[in-house]
């Protein structure tokens, strides 16, 4: 470069071509690239500065500011482009799309199982009642007909809080408690959750779901009781299960019995599994609420909620209901 005369005219012809250059970028990709051309190290701009010192003294102080001007230029061109490209590059987002699938929850099998099983009572005229899981000694025990030296009692197989104080060993107190609030008759199932000191392993768990069931009128019979629980199992297990009764002891029914369902298991070999407990209930029980045992009479069942689950559902390992594994969860695993 020779003269100021020649540099004027670079700097024209360097200003269309970059404004051409402009013109053409479409993304910011391209624009990048027009930036590097037009201001980058290598790029004629570049050089020219470099070249000042080469000009005659007294035209070097004109010619640095013409060419730092146009590099103001392209730079504030170059910056305002780049916003352009941005703002339309947010409008194209297709804001129409579909959203992504969301991943629903499931209800927990233990949940299920509970809807079902309240659902089956409620069909029979059964509503729901319940207790606390922190328990006084009376309605775990004493007002169900367990004294003091009964064998039940065996700090092995509960969690005491205070000699007087307790988790519950079983729904059974709900039975007291609504008893001494309420005047017969009644008819009503008490789901909740139990505490025995058991090992965790596949068949036992220190914490689990029983649900009660009462009922108390004037003339209750032990068909009565028969009929109610056939048919609630026959309703959640299916309509050919076989049941069976068998004698049996409780402290707060008497008679008492277990039941008892034929019931075909993985390996397809049928098998009598023991189901749920039952009986009319003990004259020491209306007795320690204040109802006539004279007058009134009554029925009581108690099941584990979880072993009905597995029973139906397959499932070989009760710790499965509380170790949140997902192909548990999402039912894979039944
Ligand atoms: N409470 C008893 C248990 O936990 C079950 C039961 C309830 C038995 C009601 C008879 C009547 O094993």
């Amino acid at each position: 470069m020779a003269t100021l005369e020649d540099l004027k005219e670079k700097v024209r012809s360097l200003r269309t071509e970059f404004q051409q250059a402009l013109a053409q970028a479409q993304d910011l990709g391209l624009l990048e690239q027009i930036r590097v051309r037009f201001t980058g190290r290598k790029s004629e701009l570049t050089q020219l500065l470099r070249s000042l010192k080469d000009l005659p003294p007294e035209s070097r102080r004109e010619a640095g500011e013409l060419l730092n001007t146009l590099k103001e230029e392209f730079l504030s061109a170059l910056q305002q482009k780049r916003q352009e490209l941005e703002a339309k590059a947010v409008q194209r987002l297709d804001l129409t799309l579909p959203a992504r699938p969301l991943t629903w929850g499931t209800l927990h099998l233990l949940t299920l199982t509970l809807k079902e099983i309240l659902e089956i009572f409620a069909g029979m005229g059964f509503t729901i009642e319940e207790g606390p899981n922190i328990e006084w000694d009376h309605y775990n025990f004493e007002a169900l007909n367990i004294p003091k030296y009964h064998p039940a009692r065996e700090t092995q197989s509960t969690f005491f809080i205070t000699d007087e104080m307790l988790l519950r060993t079983h729904t059974s107190p709900v039975q007291v408690r609504v008893m001494e609030r309420k005047s017969p008759p009644l008819r009503f199932v008490a789901p909740g959750r139990v505490f025995r000191v058991d090992p965790f392993d596949a068949s036992h768990a220190p914490a689990f779901f029983q649900m009660e069931g009462l009922y108390v009128d004037r003339h209750v019979t032990f068909a009565e009781l028969k009929g109610t629980l056939e048919a609630f199992l026959r309703q959640f297990f299916g309509e050919e299960t076989k049941v069976r009764f068998v004698p049996s002891h409780f402290p707060f029914t008497e008679p008492s019995a277990e039941v008892l369902i034929l019931w075909r298991g993985a390996q397809g070999r049928e098998q009598w599994l023991e189901v749920l407990g039952c009986g009319m209930v003990h004259p020491n029980v209306f007795r320690a609420v204040g109802y006539d045992p004279q007058e009134w009479k009554g029925f009581a069942f108690g099941f584990g909620i979880e072993r009905l689950a597995m029973v139906k559902y397959g499932v070989p390992d009760i710790r499965w209901f509380t170790e949140n594994d997902l192909r548990f969860l999402k039912g894979a695993r039944r």
